[in-house]
């Protein structure tokens, strides 16, 4: 069995492999950009490695950041070999893309607060000049992070948790969680497009070339109002809350205030910590009274999305100790989700293996991610659930023993799936091995 010390060394190998200078690439092929929450995930386990690299990655994203606040979902490398690029996206005359930022016109969650909040205190532990850097970075990143959370919920506001306009948006593309969003979305005009992903992963781990249509579509409406965000609601086929999404805010809102006391901006605390009552209240009143899961609503279509998905254990991520939270983890916990008797690994599958929709192969529609083992560890970690947090680091770890650091994994033999060496994927060996809080 490999070793901790070489899961180690090899995952440091792929981020190394992986960085193009200034950014990290998702994967190595299939993605050869900056995507907004991998490198959010990746600065995390690159502070063990190294601050200033860290914080570098971090910068490059807000450098990214549009006048509007948002922060974009993809920054372009100049490496060609994904569709779409930035010309595909149209983002050029876009309302908010600042001058010399090749970006997508989307977001993605906002886990950028957690990240520097992470990173942070790595450097306070290393101490001398990462310490002094890193204070020096995070005042810069304040009022940017700040003003990101804020369009979340101004912009994106909606009863209190966070709309998306795109499945990319909430990061679980093709999850079944949209399903019935997507259908609605009208693909009568046919796009010509060349799918690039197709070169890289198979077409059997990938979303369908339908539900391409579908996205690329969104994105042709995008452009019909240049990224607008008031307008883009007029002409939106895919209007929707994300559970998941808002529960990431609830956290980085919280990390955010505790990085503004430290500070010294007791306003932007207070504006944070506001935010993260609100939109945790927001998350917690879509809990279905039946199934005890968080739900998304079709804005457009005016109805609760009900689809059983990963994406319905928003609470838990929050990590609140409330009867319908303490359902929801023994929910997770159980038999029909970390504990079914066909799982390889005691982890949260993105479908239950007992759901009609399972595709234990396609992306989010069944496989085990890595980075969601993480973050799952990490907030039980956060919220006190401890056994449980070394649990799913036990068995995150022994997944990615087979050291392909794969996108994702079949939930029942645990084969590797899509992209291999995800930069992601290393990240989560690299902070469960080192550093302390595990210990
Ligand atoms: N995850 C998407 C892709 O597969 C884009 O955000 O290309």
């Amino acid at each position: 069995m490999t070793s901790d010390t070489e899961l180690l060394e090899t995952a440091s190998a792929v981020l190394r492999d992986n960085d193009l200078g200034s950014m990290i690439k998702a994967g190595p092929s299939l993605y050869p950009h900056q995507w907004s929450w991998d490198a959010a995930f990746v600065a995390i386990g690159l502070a063990q490695l190294s601050v200033p690299r860290a914080l570098a990655e971090l910068g490059t994203v807000l450098a990214g950041q549009w006048t509007t606040g948002m922060l974009p979902h993809i920054i372009f490398s100049d490496q060609p070999g994904y569709f779409p690029d930035f010309d595909d996206w149209g983002t050029a005359n876009a309302v908010g893309l600042p001058p010399g930022v090749r970006s997508s016109g989307i977001c993605q969650p906002p886990v950028h607060a957690i990240a520097l909040d992470l990173v942070l205190d790595q450097a306070r532990r290393a101490g001398g000049a990462n310490r002094r850097i890193a204070e020096e970075f995070a005042a810069e990143a304040l009022p940017r992070l700040a003003r990101w959370h804020e369009w979340l919920s101004t912009a994106r506001g909606y009863d209190d948790v966070v709309e998306i306009h795109h499945g990319w948006e909430s990061g679980m593309d093709n999850s079944p969680r949209w399903d019935e969003v997507y259908a609605a979305v009208d693909t009568s005009r046919r796009l010509e497009f060349e799918r690039l992903d197709l070169n890289h992963a198979a077409a059997a781990e990938r979303p369908t070339d339908d539900e391409y249509q579908r996205y690329i579509t969104l994105i042709e409406q995008m452009k019909s109002v240049r990224f607008d965000d008031t307008r883009v609601k007029e002409v939106l086929d895919f209007r929707v809350t994300d559970v998941f999404l808002s529960a990431i805010l609830v956290l980085a809102a919280e990390s955010l205030a505790r990085i503004a006391t430290d500070l010294g901006h007791p306003e932007v605390a207070e504006v944070e910590r506001a935010r993260a009552e609100r939109t945790r209240a927001g998350v917690l009143a879509t809990i279905d009274p039946d199934t005890g899961l968080c739900r998304d609503f079709d804005i457009r279509a005016n109805r609760w999305l009900d689809t059983e998905t990963m994406g319905g254990f928003a609470a838990v991520l929050m990590g609140g100790d409330d009867p319908a939270t303490v359902r929801q983890r023994d929910l997770l916990r159980g038999e029909r989700w970390c504990g079914h008797p066909e799982m390889a690994f005691w982890l949260p599958p993105t479908v239950s293996l007992d759901s009609p929709e399972l595709k234990p192969r396609e992306y989010w529609r069944g496989p085990v991610w890595p980075v969601m083992n993480w973050l799952f560890s990490w907030t039980a970690l956060r919220s006190g659930h401890r056994e449980d947090a070394l649990r799913w680091r036990a068995a995150g770890l022994d997944q990615l023993r087979d050291l392909t650091f794969g996108e994702y994994y079949e939930p029942r033999t645990g084969e590797t799936l899509g992209s291999p060496q995800q930069s992601w994927s290393a990240m989560a060996a690299i902070d469960w091995l080192s550093h302390p809080r595990w210990s």
